[in-house]
């Protein structure tokens, strides 16, 4: 009995190792991760715009406080990111942020998850995309 205890947790031990694997893989590939960040990202004025570019596109989905809180609620996949309560590991990596507003739900992970978060690369332009960064990095501050 006491072996078969044994098996059990290790089989636990090695199964959440490769489910934190699994978490590990929500990284931007390569060609986001080494952007180069703009020097006015937290600047006053870049939030102003981001904000400007957030009330216009995102509040359906996120609420008008970013917090996830917006009249449209998917039928099934994930709800919308509450953007207040972000992890700070994601704030601290704006790549991160600029990835998953251009890419959105349109790449895995997030695509088997059937995420409808669109992906704003073909709405919004490079600069308009850091903007709402830096807003997104100013709501979770
Ligand atoms: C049609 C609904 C919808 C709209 C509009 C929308 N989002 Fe999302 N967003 C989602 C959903 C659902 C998720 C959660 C699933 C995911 O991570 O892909 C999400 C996730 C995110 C995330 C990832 C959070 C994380 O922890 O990884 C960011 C950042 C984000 N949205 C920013 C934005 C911004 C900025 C806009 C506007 C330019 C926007 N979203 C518009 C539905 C939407």
């Amino acid at each position: 009995m006491k072996r078969v205890l044994f098996w059990l947790i290790t089989f636990a031990a090695i199964l959440g190792a490769c489910l934190t694997n699994g978490e590990a893989a929500e990284q931007p590939p390569p060609q986001y991760a080494k952007l180069p960040v703009p020097a006015t990202l937290d600047a006053p004025e870049t939030i102003a715009a981001g904000r400007a570019i957030f009330a216009a596109n995102c509040v359906s989905c996120h609420g008008s406080q970013g917090d996830g809180a917006g009249s449209v609620h998917p039928q099934f996949g994930p709800a919308p990111a509450d953007l207040t309560g972000l992890e700070q590991a994601k704030v601290n990596t704006p790549q991160y942020l600029f990835w998953r507003v251009s890419e959105g739900g349109r790449v895995e992970p997030f695509l088997s998850r059937g995420s409808i978060m669109p992906a704003w690369k073909h709405h919004l332009t490079e600069e308009e995309r850091w903007q709402v960064v830096a807003y997104i990095r100013w709501l979770a501050r």
